[in-house]
């Protein structure tokens, strides 16, 4: 405890009259002025290490409160035992040690947000990273908000677009899901959700990629692709890289969050990819082993579900009545050598609403992205899709399907009637059509172009080996302009007979 003398309410900026407001003069003031008594709580630093600090002597603190250190290091309560508050460390200077004072805060953790954050590269806090303006003046929001009530929901009812061809039409995304991307590190996990954040160009919807735990060449790669394509205008990242406080590493995914909810809140459309929340998991799991708390299962702290379901809990769609803005979730988890019943993934398949599997043997044999389409799922996406999309969807779907347990039997060394043959040579070129480079997102009008040629029959002709670039020739075609969307199927098969000419039935 400490003993202070009350701060004058009020500065005079004229000492000699009185002002405006009716303050009385500084003088006056100064003699009327009696020295009391003000109590505050002082705390101590009794231990530091491994970004956490143990707080002796600060007996109203409480679970997230804000601690300020006399060096200007500063912290946030994670735990409280009956002797010390265990604290993790958000800024932490070299004069930090044992015995440096602490004080409450009296606030909570918040991050600037709103438009100034477009465009920009912050760290979990809101400091800028790219050496532009700190956002001093701006808006504020508390880093952990709760979810929008049930009343203030909506149904996901509108597609939002990635631009890969499995997902697109298979796998189909809406606004407002959580969908995962999980599979083993170099799968290409990373690479599908910046493709989906490089297609949002030009349609609206801001994004957030927030980057935890990784290298710092991968941070600067990421936004250098974000620059390059043109994406960064619409796009904040936010980054709590690998050698970055491990507190810092564990707000990464609440402060985007909170950007693209604030976002959502004046009716945007919002995308957000959390890249990845394994490393999360691990980060709160070093935090927790740190703080003493005791462990679960795989030792991750048991409020490990709670804090991934609280954070893809806000990712929504909101009614008109409450703007109609929506937050889109891409959380990415990683396996161990495919293994998706481990302990966080099978926490986050049962907290979003689908995953995209990447199968690392996919990967290896050349078929890119490696998207296993029968363990891949998305619950309501569906609903979302557009009919037309959906409808040649279902189709080929049952084509691909049919042919991947056909070309199972075929291994046996079976011989097959013609009109199976004819099943797996077609089977094989649509596996060849799924093949996507990546930094090629497509729109949806090309996805709706290439299914129905393909069902129709008009693609059959064509060797394998040519079929790239004849999409590609399409793709062109398309931007050149083509029916829209709705156009009914006849008018859609018109066009591509006449675009595909050297196919044509
Ligand atoms: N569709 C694709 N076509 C070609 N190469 C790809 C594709 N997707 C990913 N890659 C490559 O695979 C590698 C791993 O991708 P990355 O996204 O970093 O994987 P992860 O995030 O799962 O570790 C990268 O070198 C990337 O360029
Ligand atoms: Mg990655």
């Amino acid at each position: 405890m400490s003993v202070g003398s009350e701060r004058l309410p009020v500065r005079n900026p004229d000492p000699q009259g009185t002002s405006a407001i009716g303050i009385p003069p500084a003088t006056a003031r100064i003699a009327g002025y009696r020295p009391r008594l003000r109590i505050s709580e002082c705390g101590t630093v009794a231990s530091v290490g491994d970004g956490i600090a143990w707080v002796t002597g600060l007996p109203s603190a409480a679970m997230d409160d804000v601690l300020a250190f006399q060096d200007g290091s500063w912290a946030v309560v994670f735990a409280l035992t009956q002797k010390r508050i265990g604290a993790v460390l958000l800024h932490q200077t070299d004069e930090l040690t044992a015995g440096t004072a602490a004080r409450l805060a009296g606030r909570t953790l918040d991050i600037p947000v709103g438009e100034a954050l477009l465009g920009r590269v912050i760290d979990p806090i809101g400091n800028p990273l790219d050496g532009g303006t700190a956002f001093e003046s701006h808006s504020r929001r508390p880093l952990d908000n709760p979810s929008p009530p049930i009343v203030a929901r909506d149904f996901v009812q509108q597609p939002l677009y990635t631009g890969t061809r499995i997902v697109d039409t298979l796998v189909p995304i809406g606004k407002g899901q959580r969908q995962l991307i999980i599979g083993d590190e170099g799968t290409g996990r990373s690479s599908l959700a910046m493709d989906a954040v490089l297609n949002q160009h030009g349609r609206g919807v801001r994004c957030v990629y927030v980057m935890i735990g990784q290298k710092r060449s991968a941070v600067v790669g990421t936004i250098d692709l974000l620059r390059k394509h043109d994406a960064l205008a619409y796009t904040t990242v936010v980054v709590g890289e690998a050698g970055a406080l491990a507190g810092l590493k564990y707000l990464a995914p609440f402060a985007g969050c909170t950007v693209a909810e604030s976002w959502m809140a004046d009716g945007h459309d919002t995308l957000v990819v959390y890249d990845d929340l394994s490393t999360h998991a691990q980060t709160y799991r070093e935090l927790s082993l740190l703080l003493r708390r005791p462990p679960g299962r795989e030792a991750y702290p048991g409020d490990i579900f709670y804090l991934h379901a609280r954070l893809l809990e806000r990712a929504t769609v909101l009614n008109a009545a409450n703007g109609g803005g929506s937050m889109t979730a891409l959380p990415i988890v990683e396996t161990r050598l495919g293994e998706i019943e481990a302990y966080i993934p099978t926490n986050l398949i049962s907290i979003t609403d689908g995953q995209i599997y990447l199968d690392p043997d996919l990967f290896a044999s050349g078929f890119k992205p490696a998207i296993d389409v029968t363990r891949s799922v998305s619950r309501i996406g569906g609903k979302a899709q557009h009919p037309r999309i959906k409808d040649e969807a279902g189709r080929m779907k049952l084509d691909y399907l049919q042919f991947l347990e056909l070309e199972i039997f075929t291994r046996f060394g079976a011989r097959l009637e013609s009109a199976m043959e004819a099943r797996i040579r077609r089977g094989r070129l649509l596996r060849e059509i799924l093949r996507q480079e990546r930094l090629q997102p497509l729109p949806p009008e090309f996805q709706l172009a290439w299914m129905t040629a393909y069902n129709e029959g008009l693609l059959d002709t064509v060797p394998p080996a040519d079929i790239q670039s004849r999409l590609q020739e399409l793709d062109a075609a398309i931007r050149n302009g083509s029916p829209a969307l709705e156009a009914p199927r006849p008018e859609w098969l018109a066009w591509l007979r006449a675009t595909l000419p050297q196919t044509g039935t």
